[in-house]
């Protein structure tokens, strides 16, 4: 992957223990709650979505977006199951295989460097794909849904979380742009479910998950805002304002009801 654009963007955001990361994390983070979560996720979260997707030590589970491999790892930890990761970012790949050699998964996890619209993984080689936080960057998503209904088997389950967007202004999406630094591609509640129908999904389950998600974006932006100058240093001062203007945007679209998170279940139906 070459570490150009938006690559090289995510690659400063996945350096985790660069000093301007560590004011971040320690900011919106305790240190129990820090998994490496590039998203908005807690695992008390996770904890529940564990149990409400019936993963269990028997599962192949399938992380689209991986990140730094922080949910997956724990994922892998808390039902002690086994977990892929497929991730574009060179240095998301790198950090990830770090953590899980340091935590002792052994082969139960393994994180590719791929793009998701392209996954180097069998016909259903997963029962439960998750996603946290990433459908917004990409542009065609029947694609995307098509690309993770091959790998899932029939039975199995697709659960994202995601931002959703209604009623958007000029203004508000461009406060949402960061001028293209990281992609986004908004979508409705109403979007996500005729993609995924589109692309052979039975939506089985969609709950909003605005609460605590509005709770999560307030405390990156107060990061960004508390350590900018030191952001600005590591990242450049652009990218440093462009990102907290995307968190200020992202706080004011929820309060006006114009933006939510919702995690979306759906399954590949048996025998399709
Ligand atoms: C907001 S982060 C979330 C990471 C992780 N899910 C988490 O919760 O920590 C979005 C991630 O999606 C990755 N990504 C972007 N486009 C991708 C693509 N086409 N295929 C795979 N990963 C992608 C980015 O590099 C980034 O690591």
């Amino acid at each position: 992957m070459s570490d150009s654009g938006a690559d090289a963007r995510y690659s400063a955001l996945h350096k985790l223990d660069s000093p301007a990361s560590r004011l971040i994390r320690d900011t919106i983070w305790s240190r129990e709650d820090d998994i490496g979560q590039q998203s908005f996720i807690t695992p008390r979260y996770i904890d529940g979505l564990i149990t409400r997707l019936g993963i269990d030590s028997g599962s192949r589970v399938l992380d689209v977006g991986s990140g730094v491999g922080g949910p997956a790892i724990y994922i892998a930890q808390a039902a002690g199951c086994q977990v892929s990761g497929i991730e574009i970012n060179q240095v998301g790949v790198e950090v990830a295989q770090e953590l899980a050699a340091s935590s002792g998964l052994g082969d139960r996890v393994s994180f590719h460097l791929a793009d998701a619209m392209e996954m180097p993984l069998d016909d259903g080689a997963v029962d439960v794909a998750v996603s946290l936080n990433v459908m917004n960057v990409f542009e065609d998503k029947v694609k995307l849904f098509t690309e993770v209904r091959r790998v899932v088997e029939p039975g199995g389950i697709w659960a994202f979380l995601s931002g959703t967007f209604d009623g958007l202004t000029k203004l508000d999406r461009a406060g949402l742009s960061r001028n293209g630094l990281v992609p986004i591609h908004y979508d409705s509640l109403g979007g996500y479910r005729a993609k995924l129908q589109t692309a052979g999904f039975r939506i089985e389950e969609i709950t909003e998950y605005v609460a605590d998600f509005g709770v999560q974006l307030r405390r990156w932006a107060e990061a960004y805002r508390t350590h900018l100058d030191q952001i600005a240093d590591e990242q450049g001062e652009k990218a440093a304002e462009l990102h907290l203007g995307y968190f200020d945007t992202y706080v004011r679209l929820i309060d006006e009801g114009k933006a939510a998170n919702h995690l979306v279940i759906s399954r590949r139906p048996t025998g399709a």
